[in-house]
């Protein structure tokens, strides 16, 4: 196991020269969508009642754009892989985009969103993945923009994490937990995953990137909360890893009984333990780069932030830094992360 994430790890190092020496030659697809939660959201939430919105100083201190409602210091994977798809702009989020930009790309994504209609509901306003598919319904039909080219397109989703973080393990706001064992838990995400994703192909969706949960228990908020003191709260990843399996079965399921689908299941899981980052040069893993309010998961606005922020596998609290950003991105466009394609596989085809 230990080998298995120390030799993607280090793979994403060999990525990362390999990427410096890459010529992208313009857009390698004409159009490219984004869904998911906050890892994926570039400003979705901004206008929204939800205590999910980052569009303050310092999240985007290291975004030509500075704070635009990304949850990090500056590009999320999604970014990056947009830009490693050849993309000159970043593809905007979907609340204010003009409605011809569904022909080039929308980003749906939203802080707090899951899978699970209730999730995340204390934080206020956010977008499920249900309602976001219905957003892009919405988008292309408006445009008119035409089937064949909606099944060129790149999609990434990177969704689940809030259905545990801000659900089954929050027991005293959510009953999920007592509802549920985590086997039982796992299955219900990944019939409702499945729902979600027919509705997306059938709106044309061919090439698909599911990102895994990453390793949400050794996040530093996690480790607080859940860890018990013993460092990465152990129940949590446990509970994760097996909606992991079930997500990969599920994009075989697809590949195999949806007519044209290329999808592919990005493992950001394995790749991502902090002590495969150690050893990539990350020197701080257990906690944020920003300054924290006890307590609290967001960046204290307007306050200072750590001298070196490619040394930090975290930005706030349980948000990764634009250094892990990268590594993750590239590890799954050119790498071993993504199977039974890498996201440059999936574009090229
Ligand atoms: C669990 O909570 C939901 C609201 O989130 C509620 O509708 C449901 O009745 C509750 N179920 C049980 C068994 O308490
Ligand atoms: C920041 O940290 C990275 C990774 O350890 C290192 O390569 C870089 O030189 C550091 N930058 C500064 C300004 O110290």
């Amino acid at each position: 196991m230990v080998e298995g994430i120390l030799s993607k790890a280090f793979w994403v190092v060999y990525a990362t020269v390999f990427a410096a020496a890459t010529v992208v030659y313009g857009q390698q697809v004409p159009c490219y969508f984004i869904f998911g939660d906050s890892t994926f959201d570039s400003g979705n939430n901004n206008n929204l009642q939800s205590k999910a919105k980052v569009n303050y100083s310092p999240y985007g201190i290291d975004f030509p754009e500075g704070p635009t409602g990304r949850f990090t210091n500056g590009r999320t994977i999604a970014d990056i892989i947009g830009e490693l798809s050849g993309f000159r702009d970043f593809i905007p989020p979907f609340a204010g985009a003009s409605p011809k930009q569904a022909h080039i790309g929308m980003n749906y994504a939203s802080g707090g969103g899951g899978l699970r209609k209730e999730t995340s509901k204390h934080l206020g306003g956010r977008i499920s993945l249900r309602k976001q598919i219905q957003n892009h319904k919405k988008a292309i039909k408006k445009a008119k923009v035409p089937v064949q080219r909606l099944e060129q397109c790149l999609y990434t989703i990177n969704i689940g994490s809030n259905d545990y973080i801000n659900n089954y393990f929050m027991s005293e706001l959510y009953n999920t937990s007592s509802l549920f064992d985590p086997n039982e838990y796992a299955y219900s995400l990944n019939r409702l995953y499945r729902t979600h994703l027919k509705r997306l192909h059938s709106l044309g969706a061919r090439k698909i990137a599911l990102f895994s949960i990453s390793l949400i228990g050794c996040t530093p908020k996690m480790i607080v909360s859940h860890g018990g003191g013993q460092g990465c709260a152990k129940d949590v990843n446990a509970a994760v890893a097996i909606f992991n399996n079930n997500l990969k079965d599920l994009v075989n399921d697809f590949n195999k009984n949806f007519k044209g689908a290329e999808f592919t299941y990005v493992d950001i899981f394995s790749a991502g333990d902090p002590l495969a980052f150690a050893r990539l040069g990350f020197k701080v893993g257990d906690k944020g780069c920003c300054t924290l309010s006890p307590g609290e998961e967001l960046c204290v606005p307007n306050k200072p932030v750590c001298a070196n922020r490619s040394e930090y596998l975290f930005w706030d609290d349980i948000h990764s830094s634009e250094a892990t950003n990268k590594m993750a991105a590239i590890g799954s466009f050119y790498g071993p992360l993504g199977s039974p394609y890498s996201i440059s596989q999936l574009v090229k085809q």
